[in-house]
């Protein structure tokens, strides 16, 4: 009996210790535990004994002054956002990851007469500040700067915090202003030195467009090509500021060439440039060989019908298309010599295929139409190849007046197309040329 008995002590004992070795397992394998990292980033909840296979959400909350960055097991990550649900499967333990939230200083400063407020003057990333300028009576606010640098002309300007700030509004006395008048897409950034006072203009384009100069409106002439013009301030000045659509490379060896105020030819320069006989110009005109050789056969047609032909400009180079244009704004004005003579890369001078006639008693002017040279050319110059680039009422259209003298070759197959056309000859090429 007792040998039984202590048999059946020892089997029992088995079986508890069994049982406590499988509840210690079954506890070891369903413990999570969570830790911060760093203690004060913040604090968790979700730590404890699951079962083995239970579904479980873990979160981790930051701080003040802190952020959640994410879940790591073991140094990886597994979660990027504080709330993680996962399937209990063995002994865990999830670190959550904190940083300090970056903490940006905000500072306001005055030069000139004015004051200044910021909304906050510290922030976290991405919160939104407001600084607000005030000038003092007498003065205006002009911009706010940063390490010398312009920022922006909002007197109240606002933006989310990416770094800390420094921003000084220049206030400066209402009296020194420049007039400003902008022509075509683009914007003008002012920057102010006072005491000498010393504005500083930067024409800023648009996307597409270009800057092509400062016009001083009281002389109407072009001061600056530069898009930064800086001068000391010494009472009120109107200028402008001309910006235009970028403009279109052309290449101007070929006849179809599209010069015009839209395109450029840069620098080019014929090589194939003859000089034009003294029977019908200076003996120093020039033009390409096969323009000449036409406008040869044109000369002793119009003088078989008792036309006598002469040609006072022919070629005009890069540079002296230059001088032409400067000679006559400084006359005329910028904007009446645009209306009439060519910017240098856009002339159909510098083409070496574009003639004018003349040497009659009304010189340039639309006058030249009704003499037997001008209506003979009207009516005859596009069989041998030369089209009338700018006719009467097409201003809008070419962006030059009334040219009854001026005549282009492109050849005698495309200038009878072009007559028929009725279009003007920078329509019908741009037409022509695909690449428009
Ligand atoms: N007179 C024309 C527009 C030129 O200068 O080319
Ligand atoms: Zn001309």
């Amino acid at each position: 009996m007792a040998k039984r008995r202590r048999k059946r002590r020892g089997f029992r004992l088995f079986f508890l210790l069994m049982l406590l070795a499988g509840l210690l397992a079954i506890k070891w394998a369903g413990t999570v535990s969570l830790v911060a990292d760093p203690g004060a980033g913040g604090t968790l909840t979700g730590a404890g004994w699951y079962f083995p296979g239970a579904k479980i959400t873990v979160a981790a909350r930051p701080q003040a002054g802190w952020e959640f960055v994410g879940w790591t097991v073991r140094g990886e990550t597994v979660s990027e956002t504080p709330e993680y649900t996962f399937t209990v499967a063995g002994k865990i333990e999830l670190k959550a990851q904190f940083r300090p939230l970056d903490l940006y200083a905000m500072e306001a400063l005055a030069r000139g007469r004015g004051s200044v407020a910021v909304s906050a003057q510290q922030v976290v990333r991405g919160e939104v500040v407001v600084f607000t300028a005030q000038p003092e009576p007498g003065y205006r606010f002009a911009y706010w700067e940063e390490d010398g640098e312009f920022v922006s002309a909002e007197a109240v300007y606002s933006f989310a915090a990416q770094a800390p700030r420094n921003l000084r509004a220049v206030f400066v006395p209402e009296e020194y202003r420049v007039d400003l008048e902008v022509e075509g897409d683009g914007e003008v950034v002012e920057t102010w030195s006072l005491e000498p006072a010393r504005v500083t203009l930067k024409a800023v384009p648009r996307e597409g467009y270009e800057f092509f100069g400062w016009v001083d409106m009281d002389t109407e002439q072009e001061i600056e090509t530069e898009a930064v013009l800086s001068f000391a301030w010494k009472g009120g000045r109107r200028l402008m500021a001309r910006f235009r659509p970028q403009l279109v490379h052309v290449d101007g060896d070929s006849l179809m060439a599209v010069a015009s105020k839209q395109t450029t030819i840069g620098q080019y320069a014929p090589d194939d440039l003859v000089y034009l006989p003294a029977d019908y110009s200076s003996g120093k005109a020039r033009l390409r060989r096969e323009a000449a050789e036409a406008l040869d056969k044109m000369y002793r047609a119009a003088l078989a019908d008792g036309v006598k032909l002469y040609v006072v400009s022919a070629y005009r180079d890069y540079q002296k298309q230059t001088n032409l244009f400067y000679r006559y704004a400084k006359e005329d004005g910028i904007f009446e010599a645009e209306r009439y003579s060519a910017r240098p890369g856009q002339s159909e001078h510098q083409l070496g295929t574009t003639v004018d006639f003349g040497g009659t008693s009304t010189g340039l002017t639309e006058a030249f139409f009704h003499t037997p040279q001008g209506q003979w050319l009207y009516n005859n110059a596009h069989k041998f190849g030369f089209a009338l680039s700018y006719p009467k009422g097409s201003e809008e259209i070419t962006g030059y007046i009334f040219e009854p003298w001026h005549y282009r070759y492109i050849g005698v197959e495309l200038a009878r197309e072009w007559k028929e056309s009725g279009l003007t000859l920078v329509e019908f090429l741009i037409k022509k040329n695909q690449a428009f």
